[in-house]
């Protein structure tokens, strides 16, 4: 980075002091390859001046479609019945095999009710789902499915940890497309082992890119590698804010949109 002007970071990319001296007093901006900035040190950007963009909207559909896949992967059992088959256990169709529950009639709760949350929403009313706006967990333990949209944050940390996964129902299921960190994997495990939960979907990891191990032996846990905004569409329109912000910091001298 020696040198740079402008920097794109992705969220794997921890942003702040180190990088900044790296970089060199030079540096201007740093243009977010994500909607998310956790990665980035903002009290460390904001002394030295350094501008930081993020790609919010252009992603929005792209992931909270992944958001629904992951749901009717996991409770129309469509990633363990792909996985049933690839090992070529024998089978035969019948009246009770391998059932699964319908998205219809359950109740959503959706974690952060943001740009993103919001699109999840309206997906899932299309799919006859109630849709239960949260803040808070307060009313966690009516959700038949929780799904994850709020920022990383301090406060939002391990919030979902032994405690909230022990206040929802049994027959409850977690999608978590946000930040690993949200959820307290171990205790996820946990859950999962006792069935204290019905199972998880996850595209996201507390320590990304390792998934806990635990996790993949699982029937009931539905796993993609951090897929929420990899569609073409979306990541070409992320790349283009980039550009974007680059071009009006370093060229046009100018505010860019979508500064943080
Ligand atoms: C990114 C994301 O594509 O925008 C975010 O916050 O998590 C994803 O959409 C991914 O982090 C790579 O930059």
């Amino acid at each position: 980075m020696r040198g740079a002007d402008g920097i794109v970071a992705t969220p794997l990319d921890p942003v702040g002091t180190a990088l900044f001296d790296a970089a060199g007093p030079q540096l201007k901006i740093v243009a977010n390859f994500a909607v998310g900035t956790d990665n980035v040190d903002f009290e460390a950007a904001r002394a030295r001046g350094i501008v930081v963009t993020n790609t919010p909207d252009v992603l929005t559909a792209a992931t909270a479609e992944h958001a629904i896949g992951l749901l009717l992967a996991l409770l129309r059992r469509i990633a363990e019945g792909d996985r049933f088959l690839r090992r070529g256990e024998p089978w035969r169709w019948s009246t009770t095999f391998m059932l699964g529950t319908g998205l219809q009639g359950l109740t959503l709760g959706v974690l952060g009710y943001g740009r993103i949350g919001r699109e999840v929403g309206r997906l899932a009313e299309a799919h006859g789902m109630r849709v239960l706006p949260m803040r808070d967990l307060a009313r966690i333990g009516e959700v038949d499915a929780l799904t994850l949209h709020c920022p990383l944050t301090a406060e939002t940390r391990h919030l979902i940890d032994a405690a909230a996964l022990a206040r929802m129902k049994p027959a409850a299921v977690l999608v978590n497309t946000a930040r690993g960190p949200v959820v307290d994997e171990a205790a996820l495990v946990e859950a999962l082992r006792r069935g204290t939960i019905a199972g998880a979907a996850l595209d996201v990891f507390e320590r990304e890119p390792e998934v806990t191990e635990a996790l993949l032996s699982f029937g009931n846990v539905v796993l993609t590698p951090h897929l929420g905004s990899a569609t073409a569409a979306a990541r070409e329109a992320m790349g283009r804010l980039c550009v974007e912000a680059l071009r009006a910091v370093l060229l046009e001298g100018r505010d860019p949109p979508n500064r943080v």
